[in-house]
């Protein structure tokens, strides 16, 4: 029987692109998305690009007894995807409330129904702001947890310890806790890619629309870091790498035992620079972006990439595209989206 999976916030940049991977390894993926931050639109995309019907739910995570109607429609539910989640590190610190009630309320939520469905296996999507400014920027899954620099940071550090705890109350919970470098780039099929509501705050995004002419310049946040160019280092991952790592993390769940929640690193193991990013994408896409140096972003940590090997060794996962790749596929989908 098809194995179905749940993908809360399956209409956005990371969720489409899991569905279209879940479709691709034969199971039935059922998106729940409000899209308070996607489009309806990206459904009608990721059933022209799996040839096929993709079940979806508009419904707010949080509203626990919504969900639990959504999933009751569904026998042999394999496993639950869980990405609806606020993501924006400066909002975050604006509004500090609304990410606690919606990222933390949404697990719980979640947690909630999986339980009273008796799903076991969770695939949690974290991030690396665990780790805030490490002594080594190479991090693996032992580097020490530190305490946020943003309350978007401490949602994540709090939900990895809610699952944690989960696993080991009543039911058979088993989880692996993702934690995403940064994902950038889009499809090679330019159908679906990263949608930023309003003025981007990730790099690739304002790079393409810098690019596209929406907006003026690109600033650099400080190159007086101590790396060798002086822009920050971070671990810039393909969306779709990502997206198959969620695969080889549900197949994991199939063997893992029972009552555990496992971390993984989910980068290349290669950091980039700043500078090196605006010269990949200028070179890969023949144009020149328009770019100044400017202040210091507060909350920034100059270093960090990860060390790739556990998800390598465990999961059976390795990265397929390059930074070239992701530049290239991030500028055809901005490039596609008219103006
Ligand atoms: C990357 C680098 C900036 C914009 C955050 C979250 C992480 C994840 C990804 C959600 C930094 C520099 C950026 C700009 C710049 N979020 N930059 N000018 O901060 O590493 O990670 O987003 O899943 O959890 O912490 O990503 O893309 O914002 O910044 O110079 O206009 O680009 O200083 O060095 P970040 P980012």
């Amino acid at each position: 029987m098809t194995k179905t999976v749940i993908v809360t916030g399956g209409a956005g940049y990371i969720g489409s692109h899991t569905v279209v991977e879940l479709y691709n390894a034969g199971y039935n993926p059922v998106i729940i998305d409000d899209f308070r931050n996607s489009k309806p639109w990206i459904i009608d995309r990721i059933e022209s690009i799996c040839g096929g019907k993709i079940p979806f739910f508009n419904v707010d995570c949080q509203d626990e007894l919504a969900v639990k109607k959504v999933v009751e429609n569904y026998t042999n539910v394999h496993g639950l995807i869980h990405f609806a989640a606020d993501k924006a590190v400066g909002e975050s610190v604006a509004k500090p409330v609304q990410y606690y009630q919606n990222n933390v309320g949404s697990l719980c939520a979640i947690l909630n129904v999986m339980q009273s469905c008796n799903i076991e296996n969770l695939v949690f999507s974290s991030s690396c702001t665990v780790y805030g400014e490490a002594a080594d920027p190479a991090v693996t899954e032992e580097t020490p947890i530190k305490e946020a620099a943003s309350p978007y940071g401490d949602t994540k550090i709090t939900c990895e310890k809610i699952i944690q705890f989960a696993t080991k109350g009543e039911g058979q919970l088993k989880s692996t806790l993702l934690r995403y470098f940064n994902p950038i780039g889009a499809h090679p099929s330019a159908k679906i890619g990263e949608l930023p509501q309003g003025v981007p705050n990730n790099l690739m995004p304002y790079i393409t629309q810098t690019a596209k002419g929406i907006r003026e310049k690109l600033t650099v946040f400080g190159n007086d870091y101590d790396t060798p160019d002086g822009t920050n280092i971070r671990d810039y991952i393909h969306v779709v790498d990502l997206a198959i790592a969620h695969v080889k993390a549900l197949e994991f769940l199939d063997t893992a035992a029972n009552n555990s929640a496992e971390p993984f690193n989910l980068g290349t193991g290669r950091g980039s620079s700043v500078l090196e990013m605006i010269r990949a994408f200028e070179t890969e896409n023949n144009l020149k972006l328009n770019y100044v140096i400017g202040p210091r972003r507060a909350g920034d940590v100059p270093m960090i990439y990860a060390n790739p090997k556990k998800a390598q060794d465990v999961l059976g996962w390795t990265c397929k595209y390059t930074v070239s790749d992701a530049v290239k596929h991030a500028w055809n989908w901005e490039q596609s989206l008219g103006n």
